[in-house]
């Protein structure tokens, strides 16, 4: 632990589902200064215990003053565009944001000597045979996949021995402020107003707790793990097998979830059919024990529901 004591630490995209969770943990520590950084105003409700940057990290001039200001000794890079549809309309959006950007991120890194930590995604993979481990193939289907793939290649050349890649897939969770929703969010709120959703039957994937992914990053941080790590659920479901266990949850009216193939809903980005993570590594390595599906689900609901009465705060493992 004596390598991280009273680092400074950034985290990007920390609006975002998995940036705010990284936040909402790091900031508790007494062992680290913490920075925080996202493109619009700071959406987080606490605002104690790091100093925000509102920051567009295609800027480069601006993010360059930032690591001048705060010489960051490990960065959680999360920051990114994540629609893959929007990826595929926008393809050089996408570049400059996900490869481009990081590409600074890195070349910063390295400057001031600092640990990346960096989100990638199982759509890397092309979903022909899962589960995949940290050694499989790669071979992306779409411009936001091609993108993560891109940037791994650059976060590793480099930073051949400061880095880590955490390939997660199909991230879930609630906080307050979320610019967009993930399947459990958008499957209860549908429900909830009567909305009859189509949902795919033939896309597996291994579902992931935000909470559990920020826990997993920080026990690789923490390790100064180096390499790549899959960070992921350690159930494998259909995307229609997660409606049902959300409606099932909420005791939402199943008959709104309309089962479809990946042919019949046509999106613009092409998706991996089964791109299920082998978490063995880091469940070895990172000591990672993520919660399973209904558990998440049953932590979600105390989330959106808080007792009128502070509780102490639930211990993730
Ligand atoms: N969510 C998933 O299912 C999933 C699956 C696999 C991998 N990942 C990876 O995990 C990481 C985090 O995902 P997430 O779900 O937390 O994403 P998210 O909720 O979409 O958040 C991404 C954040 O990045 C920030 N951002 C985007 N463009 C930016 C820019 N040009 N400059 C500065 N900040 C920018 C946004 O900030 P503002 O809100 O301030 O605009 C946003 O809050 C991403 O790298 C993603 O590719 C996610």
């Amino acid at each position: 632990m004596s390598k991280t004591l009273h680092q400074r630490v950034l985290v990007t995209g920390s609006n975002g589902l998995v940036g705010t969770k990284l936040v909402e943990r790091l900031k508790r520590r007494e062992d680290l200064t913490l920075f925080a950084l996202s493109k619009g105003p700071n959406r987080i409700q606490d605002k104690q215990g790091y100093k925000y940057f509102s920051v567009d990290i295609t800027d480069t001039q601006t993010l360059k003053a930032v690591f001048k200001e705060i010489k960051p000794q490990a960065v959680f890079h999360t920051a990114a565009m994540t629609q893959v549809d929007q990826c595929e309309r926008e393809p050089e959006k996408c570049y400059t944001i996900n490869v481009e950007a990081t590409r600074t991120i890195a070349q910063l890194c390295k400057t001031y000597e600092a640990y990346l930590l960096f989100l990638s995604t199982d759509f890397v993979f092309d979903g022909k045979k899962d589960p995949y481990d940290e050694k499989a193939r790669v071979n992306p289907l779409s411009v936001y996949a091609r993108s993560k793939v891109e940037a791994e290649g650059i976060v590793r050349r480099y930073l051949p021995k400061q880095h880590c890649i955490v390939r997660t897939s199909l991230v879930y969770g609630y906080a307050p402020h979320l610019s967009r929703k993930n399947i459990v969010l958008w499957v209860r709120e549908s429900l909830l107003a009567g909305k009859t959703i189509r949902v795919v039957i033939d896309q597996y994937r291994t579902p992931t707790f935000a909470e559990d992914l920020a826990e997993g990053c920080i026990a690789a941080f923490r390790r100064q793990a180096t390499g790549t790590y899959h960070i992921a659920g350690l159930e494998r479901f259909s995307i229609y097998e997660m409606a049902q266990l959300i409606a099932d949850h909420w005791k939402l009216d199943k008959k709104l979830i309309r089962p479809t193939t990946t042919e019949a809903l046509n999106q613009p980005a092409k998706r991996p059919a089964k791109s299920a993570l082998n978490i063995f590594k880091a469940q070895v390595e990172l000591d990672y024990r993520p919660h399973r599906f209904k558990n998440a689900l049953a932590l979600i609901e105390t989330q959106l529901n808080p007792p009128a009465f502070p509780m102490p705060e639930p211990l993730w493992f």
